[in-house]
C-alpha cells in the first residue's frame, strides 16, 4: 500500500499503432458501488488485438483485457446491500457490460444492449479513473474492467460471484469467449435439438459456439477454420464434421456437399466480410445467420438482396452472446462444473503478464486456442 493506493502491474494500451507496455501503477480504493478485486486470470481475446491494431476507436492509456476472474478484496460504500452483490472473498467473473437494470433495453430483458452500463466504457473521465501512473497520469480500464492488471476497481454489478470450485483460468473465459460463443448458439441463434450448425472460425469464441451448439443438442456441427489444428480441437469438443477453409468458393462447395440444401444455422466467429458472406450462402432457405465476429469499424459486407429475400434468410447480430451476466455466468459455471461445457479444453497455455505480446502474435497466426494470463498469488 502507498497511502490509500495499492501498487498494480498492468498491460497498458498506449494508443493505435503505439502498442502497449506492462507498467507499474497505483490503484485507488473503491468508491461508492465499486469493489476492489485481485485478478486471478485474464484471457487474451481477439477484441484486445482489434484495439491494439486501431481497428476500433478507443482512448488511451487504458489497462487492456476484458475477460477475467478475480477475488473480491474490498467493498466500496454501499456494496452488499442488494441481492446479488459480491462479498469479500468471492470468486467473481468480470462482465464487460454490466447492465444498469433500469434503461429500456434492460427492462426488455436485453441487458447486453444496456444504454448506460455501469462500469463499461473506457472510464477515462477524471472522476471515474481508479488507476494512475506514479506521476499522476490517469489510466482507464478497458470496458470498465481492464483485466490484464494484478488488481482493479470495478463496478459491483460487473463482478458476478460464481461457484468457487471452478478453476480461475476457466472462470476467466466465462467473462468473454464462453459467454459470447455459447450464447451465440443457445441464446442469440436459439439452436434447437436436431438442427444443423456451421461454425466459421475456431478461436476461443468459435470453439465456444461449437460447445453451445452441442449443449443445445444440434445433430450436425460443422466446424470451419483455415488452421488444421483448430479442426481437431473442434472435434474434441463436439464438432461432427470439419472443413479446412481454402478459398471461399471451395469452402462453400465443401460445406454444401456436407449439408446439401444448406444448414439450419451458420455462425461467423472471425470478423471478416468474406466469411460473413459465406455464412449467408451456406444456410438453407429460412435458415439463420448469426454474426459474432467483429470487423474493424466501418466494414460492410455484400448481400445478394434478391436471393436473401427469396430464401427468407434471417440475419442476427450477436452482442455478448445475448447474455445477462448476473444470470448467465453462474449458469455457465454450473454447466462447466457438471462437465457439460469442456471449458478447460479451450486453454492452450497459461502465461504471465509479460508474455501477452507473444500471445497476441499467436492470435494473429491462428496458433492455438485461448492463452490465459495467470497472476501470481500475493507474496
Ligand atoms: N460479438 C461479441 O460480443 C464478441 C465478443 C468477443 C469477441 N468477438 C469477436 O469475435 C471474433 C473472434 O474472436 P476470438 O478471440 O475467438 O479470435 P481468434 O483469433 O482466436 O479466432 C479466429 C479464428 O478464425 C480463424 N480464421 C481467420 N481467418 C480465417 C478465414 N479466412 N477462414 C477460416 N478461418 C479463419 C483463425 O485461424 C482463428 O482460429 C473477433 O472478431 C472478436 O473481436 C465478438
Ligand atoms: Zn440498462
Ligand atoms: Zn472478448
Amino acid at each position: 500500500m502507498n497511502g490509500d493506493r495499492t501498487p498494480v502491474r498492468a498491460a497498458v494500451f498506449l494508443g493505435p499503432g503505439a502498442g502497449f507496455r506492462v507498467e507499474d501503477l497505483l490503484l485507488d480504493r473503491p468508491g461508492p458501488g465499486e469493489v476492489r478485486v485481485r485478478m486471478l486470470a485474464s484471457g487474451v481475446c481477439r477484441s484486445d488485438l482489434h484495439v491494439l491494431d486501431g481497428d476500433w476507436e478507443r482512448p488511451a492509456p487504458v489497462a487492456m483485457g476484458h475477460e477475467g476472474a478475480a477475488i473480491v478484496e474490498e467493498l466500496g460504500p454501499g456494496v452488499g446491500a442488494r441481492p446479488g452483490d459480491p462479498a469479500a472473498g468471492d470468486l467473481v467473473v468480470l462482465a464487460w457490460t454490466a447492465p444498469c437494470r433500469v434503461c429500456p433495453a434492460c427492462l426488455r430483458g436485453e441487458g447486453f444492449l444496456c444504454a448506460d452500463p455501469r462500469g463499461s466504457g473506457q472510464r477515462l473521465a477524471a472522476s471515474e479513473v481508479r488507476l494512475r501512473r506514479p506521476d499522476g497520469t490517469p489510466v482507464g480500464a478497458y470496458s470498465g474492467i481492464g483485466t490484464m492488471a494484478t488488481r482493479q476497481v470495478v463496478a459491483a454489478e460487473a463482478a458476478i460471484p460464481i461457484d468457487p470450485a471452478l478453476p480461475a483460468a476457466e472462470a476467466a473465459l466465462l467473462g468473454c469467449a464462453v459467454t459470447t460463443g455459447v450464447g451465440a448458439a443457445t441464446r442469440t441463434a436459439e439452436v434447437r435439438a436436431g438442427e444443423t450448425v456451421v461454425v466459421i472460425g475456431l478461436g476461443g469464441v468459435g470453439l465456444s459456439a461449437v460447445m453451445g451448439a452441442r449443449l443445445a443438442g444440434a445433430a450436425r456441427i460443422v466446424a470451419v477454420d483455415r488452421v488444421a489444428a483448430k479442426l481437431e480441437l473442434a472435434r474434441g469438443i463436439g464438432a461432427t464434421d470439419t472443413v479446412l477453409a481454402g478459398d471461399g468458393a471451395a469452402t462453400r462447395a465443401a460445406l454444401l456437399r456436407l449439408l446439401p440444401g444448406g444448414a439450419d444455422h451458420a455462425l461467423e466467429a472471425i470478423g471478416l466480410a468474406a466469411t460473413a458472406e459465406l455464412a449467408l450462402d451456406v444456410v438453407r432457405p429460412g435458415g439463420t445467420v448469426t454474426l459474432v465476429g467483429m470487423t474493424p469499424q466501418g466494414v460492410r459486407a455484400g448481400v445478394d438482396i434478391y436471393d436473401f429475400v427469396e430464401r427468407g434468410i434471417r440475419l442476427l447480430g450477436c452482442n455478448y452472446g445475448s447474455a445477462i451476466p448476473a444470470e448467465t455466468f453462474p449458469e455457465l459455471a454450473r454447466h462447466a462444473a457438471a462437465g457439460r461445457l469442456p471449458v478447460a479444453r479451450l486453454i492452450e497455455e497459461r502465461i504471465g503478464l509479460d508474455d501477452v505480446a507473444a500471445a497476441f502474435e499467436a492470435l494473429r497466426r491462428g496458433d492455438g486456442a485461448r492463452r490465459v494470463v495467470v497472476f501470481d498469488p500475493p507474496a
